[in-house]
């Protein structure tokens, strides 16, 4: 079972560095594929907490090696920080490879994020800040600049000239900001060069021998189903495309090469930024979710917003990303309620849907029709089997898999590696 995509089937967060981490040392190759350093994953090994940002979390497993996709955007200069701060953790990161196609992220893409979140007012999309959605907007109007080009220094000047024409002039005459200097970021972009040489490969060759030799390779997806620029919940979504398709754009492997799909999805839903949230609860019951569940960006720090878990999204991402498993995160968190509301279906001006619906306009009015199941006491934290969970907690898993018709592989109970029930291995 070489080729394992993990993706998020929600809004994000759903505990994606948690599910990686279960496949622990079966894993040779842990590869990002889209997004950047927008995305957060928090991983615990024995006792240490680690926050990721923009290093696929396979960095952390000795012998791993972890690779970075040409359809990932990098920030260099994060990049480099995070390297040297897991270093000085003990963590060795020399195993690192680094697309030379993937783009480079720099300080106009985070200015022109900024601006134009600013000038959006109350339209905002809530982005990170980190210059994700500019980078992705160069990339694919031919201007963006590619971790390539940092060797070439005369190439790098024109790309940058090229990159900077238009925003110096959007910046000046539409934003009343200042023109940005091409020497300064062609200084900064050299200065990077050679710490990034040596990490630089053609990865997509990499991975793809590395797939012929029997190799296990994990595609891990940052953000999730509904942020995904064509299948989530545009336009408030991330610029990329985390769906497990992504994968083989994002990491250049052909859609055969991929055997199993998992999606993670938590127990209760989260969602960071503006944007539609059925389920959302504005009530002291999704403060107790907040607070109970931790539920605080890893990169920005921001209050997640928080709901009850909505089938209808499940289902969706198994069809958008053929998922084959689904891993249930964070079921410990919902101990302690009287009943749990599950969103099974919505109504949208009058009529019941049972699929997600086709536009936005729909999906904005799409109010959730709950079905209720009996909550449970106690603290999960200690279960390893199912028949370890409570009576109603088993009955809630169950039919959480019934309604999205795929079959769990895991149930995270808490935060550490082994505080999972593992129902079908992985890999
Ligand atoms: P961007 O990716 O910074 O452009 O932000 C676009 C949208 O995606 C915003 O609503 C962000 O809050 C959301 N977003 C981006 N990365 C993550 C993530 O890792 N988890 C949850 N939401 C995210």
């Amino acid at each position: 079972m070489p080729a394992i995509v993990i993706v998020g089937a929600q809004w994000g967060d759903e505990g994606k560095g948690k599910a990686t981490d279960q496949l622990g040392d079966a894993i040779d190759y842990c590869v990002r594929y889209q997004g950047g350093n927008n995305a957060g994953h928090t991983i615990v090994v024995d006792g240490e907490r680690y926050a990721l940002h923009l290093l696929p979390s396979g960095v952390l497993t000795p012998g791993c090696t972890p690779v970075i996709g040409n359809g990932v955007v990098i920030d260099a200069g994060v990049l480099l920080d995070e390297m040297k701060a897991l270093a000085d953790r003990g963590i060795d990161t020399s195993r690192l490879l680094i697309s030379a196609n993937a783009h480079l992220i720099a300080s106009y893409h985070v200015t022109v994020d900024k601006v134009s979140e600013r000038f959006l007012g109350k339209n905002k999309i809530g982005t990170t800040g980190r210059g994700i959605g500019p980078a992705y907007a160069d990339k694919i109007s031919r201007l963006g600049v590619r971790v390539g080009d940092l060797f070439d220094a005369k190439i790098l000047r024109q790309k940058i000239e090229g990159a900077l024409e238009q925003k110096n002039q959007l910046l000046v005459k539409a934003y009343n900001r200042r023109a940005i200097s091409v020497d300064d970021v062609l200084v900064e972009f050299l200065g990077y060069a050679e710490a990034l040489r040596s990490y630089v490969a053609d990865t997509s060759l990499v991975i793809n021998q590395a797939l012929d030799a029997g190799r296990t390779v994990l595609f891990e997806g940052a953000q999730a189903t509904m942020l995904d620029a064509d299948h989530g919940t545009y336009p408030f979504v991330t610029s990329s495309n985390p769906i497990a398709g992504g994968a083989c754009v994002g990491a250049g492997i052909g859609p055969t090469r991929i055997d199993r799909v998992v999606g993670v999805i938590k127990a209760y839903t989260t969602r960071v930024g503006a944007g539609p949230f059925p389920t959302e609860l504005l009530d002291e019951d999704g403060e107790r979710l907040r607070v109970e569940g931790g539920e605080f960006g890893t990169t920005t720090g921001r209050e997640r917003r928080c709901g009850w878990y909505d089938a209808v999204v499940a289902r969706y991402a198994a069809r958008v990303n053929g998922l084959t498993d689904l891993f249930l995160t964070k079921l410990d968190v919902l101990g302690g309620w009287e009943r749990v509301p599950v969103c099974v279906a919505y109504e949208v001006d009058g009529k019941r849907i049972d699929e997600m619906p086709m536009t936005q306009t729909e999906f904005h009015h799409a109010k959730p029709v709950y079905e209720f199941f009996d909550g449970w006491g106690g603290d999960l934290s200690g279960a390893r089997a199912f028949s370890d969970l409570p009576k109603s907690a088993q009955v809630y898993a169950r039919a959480l898999e019934e309604m999205s018709g795929v079959p769990f592989c895991g149930i995270g109970v808490g935060p550490a590696r082994e505080q999972t029930v593992m129902l079908r291995p992985l890999p």
